[in-house]
């Protein structure tokens, strides 16, 4: 059976050279990173050139970059940290976070359990295309706001957000900014100075490296309690023994993402743009998320009078792998928030379908997809007493 891959929002394969790149990290080069003697020196320049990598990608610097394992860990690590940090200052920005309503688990979870530590955190709604308001982030920030906590992009919808303005808002009023970028990097230029981030978390399984390695982007000068206590790692800010082969894998990825941005959007842009005029031709589907202002490789739908869950389990009899809302929270059967929030009602939310495309992508797989998709909407809406009312 043909298979066909278009989930690479919820992780990608590894990209070749990145993984000849880490090989010998496995069983040659395989010293302690922080040991003085040769095998850990050889190990240790690896990481220190990985990191020069990770941070030429967002425009940092390399003493910026703060190794971890992964966006979950950079999201924690981000809020958490300035959090703990600020948290003795009431009255001095020291109690109030602002994030949005359309965060990944990571970020809105944490900023949840930091409301029952007695932090007081402003969930900000979004447009119909999931856009924040700024005129709503402008009137939320108080005296005591110290974190703005906005996505880049998102994981679902693929929307993405005016950070420079959200930047230049933050700056203004001498707020810390952090950005979850793990969907944006590698698929959207992300410069750190240009939008003014503080604080940015980036996830290596999102951008053709591994899972279980990412960064958090820190800038010089921002402070942050650790939250991983132990040897004092990455300056004290994040302890445990450096994954090499990971990081040496991350480092790869962000040079061949910057390398090759400009290619990969274009190709990425191409093939979303005709998934998403195929896909439109069935009647009434709609497309779910910003029609421009959002991510080359994401196309959202919903179809009336689908069940999101049947659709995808026939696309996969057919070898085609998609989403349904994001993969952390499909095994929950609730309406995804990112959809209730952007105002759709529960059926339409679980009515909808998430194809997301990679560098791999090629025409043929798109068209195979925009061949299968319509007769599989029509044989379930046949089955359906909501569309044969
Ligand atoms: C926007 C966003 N943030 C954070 C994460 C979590 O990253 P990781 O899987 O590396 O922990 C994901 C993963 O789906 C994501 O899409």
């Amino acid at each position: 059976m043909k298979k066909v891959y278009m989930d690479y929002a919820a992780t990608t394969p590894v990209d070749k050279e990145v993984m000849n790149e880490m090989i010998p990290y496995f069983d040659k080069i395989y010293g302690n990173p922080s040991s003085i003697h040769g095998f850990g020196r050889e190990a240790f320049d690896a990481i220190e050139d990985a990191r020069e990598k990770v941070a030429n990608l967002i425009n940092a610097k390399p003493d910026e970059i703060v190794f971890t394992s992964g966006g979950t860990e950079s999201d924690n690590l981000g809020v958490k940290g300035v959090a703990f940090k600020n948290k003795n200052k009431k009255g001095s920005k020291g109690y109030h976070i602002i994030t949005s309503a359309i965060e990944h688990p990571a970020v809105l979870e944490t900023c949840k359990h930091m409301e029952k530590l007695g932090f007081n955190v402003k969930f900000l709604p979004v447009d119909e295309y999931g856009v924040i308001d700024l005129d709503e982030l402008e009137k939320s920030i108080s005296k005591d706001t110290f974190l703005i906590s906005i996505m880049f992009a998102n994981h679902e919808i693929g929307t993405t957000q005016p950070m420079e303005k959200i930047g230049k808002l933050a700056k203004d009023n001498d707020i810390v900014f952090h950005t979850d970028a793990v969907q944006a990097v590698c698929k959207t230029p992300v410069d750190v100075n240009k939008f003014n981030i503080d604080l940015l978390s980036m996830s290596g399984h999102k951008i053709y490296a591994p899972k279980g390695v990412g960064a958090l982007y820190v800038r010089k000068g921002v402070k942050l309690q650790t939250i991983v206590h132990g040897g004092g790692h990455e300056r004290g800010i994040r302890s445990s023994t450096y994954n090499s082969p990971g990081i040496v894998g991350l480092g790869k990825a962000c040079e061949l993402g910057r390398s090759r941005l400009v290619k990969d959007m274009a190709h990425l842009k191409n093939l979303r743009d005709l998934l998403i005029k195929k896909t439109l031709n069935i009647e009434e589907s709609y497309l779910n998320g910003h029609p421009e202002k959002r991510l080359v490789n994401n196309a959202h739908f919903r179809f009336t009078a689908i069940e999101g869950e049947s659709l995808n389990l026939r696309l996969d009899a057919k070898g085609i792998a998609a989403a349904t809302g994001s993969a952390c929270s499909s095994e929950k059967l609730e309406a995804s928030h990112i959809l209730l929030a952007i105002g759709l009602k529960p059926e339409e939310a679980h009515g909808s379908l998430r194809l997301t495309l990679g560098r791999m992508t090629t025409k043929e797989e798109v068209d195979y997809v925009s061949g299968v998709l319509p007769d599989i909407v029509s044989t379930l809406r046949n089955m359906s007493p909501l569309w044969n009312r």
